[in-house]
């Protein structure tokens, strides 16, 4: 049974205008084919093309950038994992095919100096080329689909558009090709039946030759008339969002000066904007550009907040400065992408958005200054942006990315982004009660629990509400909220979960989608004084022990639970026995490349290996090392957080499907007799108890034991007991109420297994009737295309609310209460 008192008469500070948002990133396909619905992919036949900075591996596979930085590439079509899975045929001009038909790429002879490339055609009599979209073309009987193309052509061919799966026509159209130079050539399919999974065939019955310059094929029925897809942007406006960021994310940042996403290239007619390979492995044609972004956010009452790069590229992808020089452009390109918001129409760039029929300014609310950016660098930056940027326009809204104030900045906001498990986000409900309230506002701007085993499934959820009611009890310094990512084309997965999950034509929300939703839409204007008594949850213990050091290191009688263990995992270096003895030692060149080829972030300049089982659990583990003058090492146990996320499915068909950076134990870090014990965390370590020391002369053996049973950890050396920590833990009932004038809102999150009888109290007198929204299920429920509300919010109404009553929080849930208050 948990408690809940509440103090409406002790009324804390109001709530966050505009704490829920989104974070919108092309991240994905979440863009082109998605919330951008353009249904052919390579429309504009640059796919393949390799940006400045960007050479092949020659493996076919990976390009690598000049710096260094490697990614997948093949060949335009992205990840190997999506050609594997929608098992994309050969074809030297992605999603582009040919029957009858020669293609070739024409680099010279374009639509316009933006564009790098046009596809020529060499039709035989009755020969085609066809184009399978993104893992299909969908269509709705009955429904117009434009389709437009720059075209040309020596002398006339006509060609036939038609729309076909398995061989059924279901649109058709015709237009014919000639003339001097591109011209534009527009007409309309409409489909007599539904399909899900047909290509665009373009066939002429005739011999001729074609050079396209362009093409596009969307829905006619877009959200508001204003370009998106619709059931996308719906499920937005479900979420009662408040503000939106935008466009990234990684991608502002990108991985060269010519990757970075810059303003300039994403506004004026589509087929005039130069298009970008993302970070995300991709290329976006950037029809979705900042104009769109405005006008969804004038479209759902948003306040736009834009990430501009600020003069340097990702830095956990082997980052580069940008040179003086285009660092000045890509500050002039922020301030070009705020007057085009805010100018007026006799402005340069107002009359820009006036061209593209938006003589009103938008609302540009907010400005964050880079992603991800850390470090000196970032900070020289930083500031320039925020001066310049404040100086012109001292109403926008600037964001940091992290805490430059303590380096003497001047900061508004800081941007603090959050990927962990469960049992983090529940644990960490209480992370900004201790924030300094002088300090600077507080956006988290991407959190999901995308670690561990309920990744995208309720509890995650459970886990993610816990700590968003840690946000609303905080929302005096916490302004602002988004999670990440918001979109995933499940056909070109780069990352996962994610809030909302389509294919073609389907689209539904991950169990997190309605906790968002709930919390969006029930704000409350004031947080209220409450306090709360509920059990508590111990963090589960699970896992193996390992060793680590930073050279070689002698150990022996290794021992779980009273037997002698061995190494069963060699993740860095080797182990060799001699007698009783084993030395582990520091990993060879070769070993050093296949780790970082694999897990880019870890370092290799350290040994480490791992005994048991995953499955091991509470327990003692003990181990003699050979203690030695200098000699730095750990010893870690119950690996909380092994992670069987969706990268270490990827991995799963590789020799070794462990992942180091993913194995986080406590940590008992050993060097001279000094001692610590916590977590690895970022961006630094959690101690969990205080340093201390300990008697272990160098140049002898000493037992290190540890031992657990789930709610205590004991450290010993030679048998002395050194330390007595709690294992982390939770409260399993985590509440936050705010109230308006008339109605008093609790939210309540139980991440137990069993019904909680809440007992709550109030300071005033209250209607019997109320009402609950009501998330639950299954620990590990989830949705899917096939039941995408199998986990869903739902509304009920309840009698017996009163100055003192008990509610039954169920199971693995998220309720809302609402309670009216009596007159
Ligand atoms: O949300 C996915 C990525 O996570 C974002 O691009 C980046 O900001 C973060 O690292």
């Amino acid at each position: 049974m948990s408690q809940l008192q509440i103090q409406t008469k002790n009324r804390k500070f109001e709530t966050a205008k505009d704490l829920y948002g989104i974070f919108f990133e092309d991240i994905s396909r979440a863009g082109d084919g998605g919330l951008y619905p353009e249904f052919l992919r390579n429309r504009t036949f640059e796919d393949s093309l390799l940006p400045d900075g960007y050479e092949e591996k020659g493996d076919g596979v990976h390009v690598v950038t000049c710096s260094g930085w490697e990614d997948e590439f093949n060949n335009g079509e992205g990840l190997s994992y999506w050609v594997e899975k929608n098992k994309i045929a050969p074809t030297p001009i992605p999603a582009w095919y040919a029957e009858h038909a020669q293609m070739e790429l024409e680099r010279k002879d374009t639509l316009n100096a933006n564009r790098s490339a046009a596809l020529r055609v060499h039709f035989e009599a009755g020969g085609y080329v066809y184009n399978t979209g993104f893992h299909g073309i969908p269509q709705k009987q009955g429904e117009a689909y434009p389709l437009y193309l720059f075209a040309k052509s020596d002398r006339p061919v006509c060609l036939e558009f038609s729309i076909e799966e398995d061989g059924y026509q279901f649109a058709q159209s015709r237009l014919t090709i000639g003339g001097e130079g591109y011209v534009r050539y527009d007409t309309i399919l409409v489909s007599d039946g539904d399909c899900e999974n047909a290509s665009l065939v373009i066939r002429s019955q005739e011999e001729g030759e074609v050079l396209f310059g362009f093409i596009s094929l969307m829905p006619g029925k877009t959200y508001n008339g204003h370009g998106l897809r619709t059931d996308l942007v719906e499920k937005l406006k479900g979420l009662n969002p408040s503000f939106m960021r935008f466009p990234g994310g990684c991608i502002v940042e990108g991985s060269t000066l010519s990757t970075v996403m810059m303003f300039k290239n994403t506004i004026g007619p589509v087929w005039e904007r130069p298009g970008n390979l993302l970070v995300w492995h991709y290329r976006s044609y950037n029809g979705l550009g900042y104009h769109e972004y405005l006008q969804l956010c004038e479209d759902l009452d948003m306040e736009p907040l834009y990430v501009c790069n600020c003069g340097m590229t990702c830095q956990g992808r082997r980052g580069v400065l940008l040179t003086d020089e285009e660092l000045e452009e890509m500050l002039q390109d922020t301030l070009n992408a705020i007057e085009y918001a805010l100018g007026p129409v006799n402005s340069k760039w107002g009359r820009q958005r006036a061209a593209m029929g938006h003589p009103a300014p938008f609302r540009l609310t907010y400005l964050e200054i880079g992603n991800e950016n850390w470090g000196p660098n970032y900070e020289e930056r930083y500031q320039l942006f925020y001066r310049e940027i404040k100086k012109r326009y001292p109403q926008i809204k600037t964001i940091a990315n992290t805490h430059v104030e303590e380096h003497g900045c001047p900061v508004e906001c800081v941007d603090e982004h959050f990927y962990n498990n469960v049992e983090f986000f529940t644990e960490n409900v209480g992370y900004y009660d201790s924030y300094d309230r002088q300090g600077p506002g507080i956006f988290v701007g991407e959190q999901a629990v995308n670690e561990g085993i309920y990744s995208g499934k309720l509890y995650a959820a459970l886990g993610e509400a816990a700590f968003l009611v840690g946000l609303e009890r905080n929302q005096d310094i916490v302004r602002l909220a988004s999670y990440a990512p918001l979109f995933e084309n499940v056909n070109y997965d780069a990352w996962f979960p994610n809030l909302i999950r389509f294919d073609n034509h389907r689209s539904f929300g991950i169990p997190t989608y309605y906790v968002w939703r709930m919390f969006g839409k029930n704000r409350g204007k004031y947080v209220v004084e409450s306090t709360q008594e509920s059990d508590v949850i111990y963090r589960p213990m699970k896992g193996m022990a390992s060793l680590k050091a930073k050279k070689a290191l002698h150990y022996r009688n290794p021992i779980w639970e009273g037997a002698p263990a061995a190494v069963t995992h060699e993740l860095m270096g080797h182990v060799k026995k001699t007698g009783e003895e084993f030395c582990l030692e520091m990993p060879d060149e070769q070993q050093k490349e296949v780790f970082l080829n694999k897990m880019r972030w870890a370092d290799a300049e350290k040994s480490f290996v791992i005994f048991g089982e995953e499955d091991q659990t509470c327990g003692r583990f003990e181990v003699e090392v050979l203690v030695e003058e200098d000699l730095a090492f750990e010893i870690g146990v119950f690996s909380a957080r092994i992670c069987r996320s969706f990268f270490d499915q990827l991995q799963e068909t590789e020799q070794d499907a462990w992942h180091a950076v993913k194995i986080r134990p406590f940590l008992w870090k050993i060097k001279d007799g000094k001692c610590s014990f916590g977590e690895p965390a970022f961006p630094e370590d959690r101690k969990l108890t205080d340093d201390f020391t300990i008697d272990a002369a160098p140049g002898e053996y000493h037992r290190f034991a540890y031992e657990t049973d789930g709610q205590v950890i004991r450290l010993f050396v030679d048998g002395v007991l050194q330390k007595e920590i709690k294992v982390p833990s939770s409260p399993s009932f985590i509440s936050v109420v705010t109230e308006t004038e008339e109605e008093i809102i609790i939210k309540a999150v139980n991440m137990s297994g069993e019904v909680d009888p809440v007992n709550i109290t109030l300071d005033c007198d209250v209607e019997t009737l109320y009402t609950v929204t009501l998330l639950t299920g299954a620990k590990d429920a989830e949705n899917s295309f096939e039941k995408p509300k199998n986990v869903r919010d739902r509304m009920i109404s309840l009698r017996g609310a009163a100055e003192s009553f008990v509610y039954e929080a169920p199971a693995y849930s998220v309720s809302v209460l609402l309670l009216k208050k009596k007159a």
